[in-house]
């Protein structure tokens, strides 16, 4: 298979908070990366903005440490780093004041595509796009691209849509949500919309429920003043799990464009039941043997906030109604695995005589790591004996059939960067669509807010508190056990 990478046009792409976390790990290597493919042409420039009182050389200086640390293999090749680095610039800014703007407008072309990464706090997002017009750094042809949190209720998520829509289109303002951007992901729609086998079982016909698991082994640590504020049903939940959520329940678009992945994304999350606070459980991390607990790491002896949250929803529509979805996610899990699981209904009627075991076609598709599928079949147990059944994972790991290609596909924020620049919003949120998130979101929050509701403790290394086992028992049914 020969990787085919699309070429994109000049650009200009401004970062502001180019000098931040994201900016350092992901953004600038990502970018690296996408250089050295080709798709970074001669004519296009990157344009660090942000506080720090640097020159050019500086901030050149500070990305090849970045691209040292945080770069793969690539960060070897010296020549194309040094080639790469030409085509960087800096301006110091401030992003409240008009520090920096006339030196930011004589930079940025208008002849070339204008992106601007807006890589720093919501609370600046307004300014940056007024000035932005007022210095007429930007056009009608510039792009805006905005992080997450897009607002923690969706009372502050309509006023950031309404502060961003006062200066710019909603075709210009790309939100990430770098799940979005993962390979896997995507192939969740190759998968459902690919292939005659699955679509026809996939309602409430034949599907008895769905299972979407993001579970990390990591803490907070390092980033516990802001998760403290937000929780997993904020950091997660809102926006991660919701997208695997509408990918695996949406109709199918008409075509693969914007719009219409976007408008059926949306059906899904309007069609949400409100949940139910029985069906609802958080939990908390206690100290594993050599990390601390989530208390700890929050640095908030006193902390009710949700490093796990394990969830059972319904979605009110003709396809899915009666169908339980079941999320959970968590931080200090025991294993770090992505992953989405249908299990399908049993026969209703064995012809085998003697064969009483519940059946089950499950398919679970892996998203991270170890991206593949499997299909759990039922077979017959080989040798004599008679008819005995056994039921075997028919297995597909994408790296053993697709090769070193599997390995060579750019990450998430290099595929959404250079969507961008291609002007491609299929995998990004549209504003309505983070507005009915959060409008779903909200109740469940402020009924946990109003019941005092204490999350559970939980082993680190564990699969979450008992509850959320219990939370699938109640029904008859169990979490697929947690995996690497
Ligand atoms: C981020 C969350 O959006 O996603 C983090 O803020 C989380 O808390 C991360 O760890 C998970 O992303 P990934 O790509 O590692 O699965």
């Amino acid at each position: 298979m020969v990787s085919r990478v699309i070429p994109v046009d000049d650009f200009d792409l401004v970062i502001f908070g180019s000098t931040g976390d994201l900016a350092r790990r992901k953004i600038l290597p990502g970018l690296f990366r996408r250089f050295l493919s080709g798709q970074m042409p001669e004519g296009s420039r990157i344009i660090g903005a942000a506080r720090s009182d640097i020159d050019a050389d500086g901030y050149r200086e500070m990305i090849r440490d970045a691209i040292a640390e945080f770069g793969g293999a690539e960060k070897r090749n010296k020549k194309a780093l040094d080639a790469f680095l030409g085509q960087i610039e800096y301006v110091s800014i401030d992003a409240l004041g008009d520090g920096g703007w006339q030196a930011l407008a004589k930079l940025v072309r208008k002849d070339v595509i204008g992106a601007f990464y807006f890589s720093v706090a919501p609370s600046l997002f307004g300014a940056l796009a007024e000035r932005l017009q007022s210095h007429k750094i930007a056009d009608a042809n510039s792009r805006i691209v905005v992080e997450k949190p897009f607002g923690r209720d969706l009372g502050s998520a309509k006023e950031l849509n309404a502060t961003l829509a006062m200066h710019f289109d909603e075709c210009q303002i790309y939100r990430i949500d770098h799940y979005l951007g993962k390979e896997t992901v995507q192939n969740l729609m190759a998968v459902r919309f690919g292939n005659m086998l699955f679509e026809p079982l996939w309602n409430n016909h034949y599907v008895d429920h769905i299972q979407i698991t993001v579970a990390e082994t990591v803490g907070v640590g390092g980033r516990g003043g802001y998760y403290d504020k937000s929780g997993a049903m904020r950091d997660m939940v809102q926006n991660h799990l919701m997208q695997l959520l509408c990918l695996i329940a949406m109709e199918a678009p008409h075509q693969f464009d914007a719009d219409a992945v976007r408008d059926e994304k949306l059906k899904v999350i309007r069609a949400l039941q409100p949940l139910d606070p029985h069906h609802l459980v958080r939990g908390q991390y206690d100290a594993g043997p050599k990390t601390a607990s989530y208390r700890e790491d929050a640095e908030n002896p006193r902390s009710h906030t949700e490093s796990f949250i394990a969830m059972k929803a319904h979605i009110a529509n003709w396809r899915w109604a009666g169908v339980p979805f079941y999320l959970r996610t968590g931080k200090r899990l025991k294993a770090q695995t992505s992953e989405i699981v249908v299990v399908f209904k049993d026969l209703g009627h064995s012809i085998f005589e003697g064969d009483e075991k519940r059946h089950r076609n499950i398919l679970t598709i892996q998203l991270q790591p170890n991206e593949g599928m499997t299909l759990q079949v039922t077979i017959k147990e080989p040798g004599p004996g008679g008819m005995r059944l056994i039921d075997v994972p028919l297995d597909m790991t994408f790296a053993d059939a697709l090769g070193p290609d599997a390995e060579d596909v750019p990450d998430a924020y290099e595929r959404l960067i250079m969507d961008v620049i291609r002007g491609n919003q299929t995998l990004f949120m549209r504003g309505d669509e983070v507005e009915a998130a959060w409008a779903w979101t909200d109740p469940i929050i402020e009924g946990w807010q109003a019941r005092n509701d204490v999350p559970k403790h939980y082993d680190t290394g564990s699969a979450g508190p008992e509850d959320a086992m219990m939370l699938m028992h109640r029904d008859g049914r169990k979490w697929r056990e947690l995996k690497g």
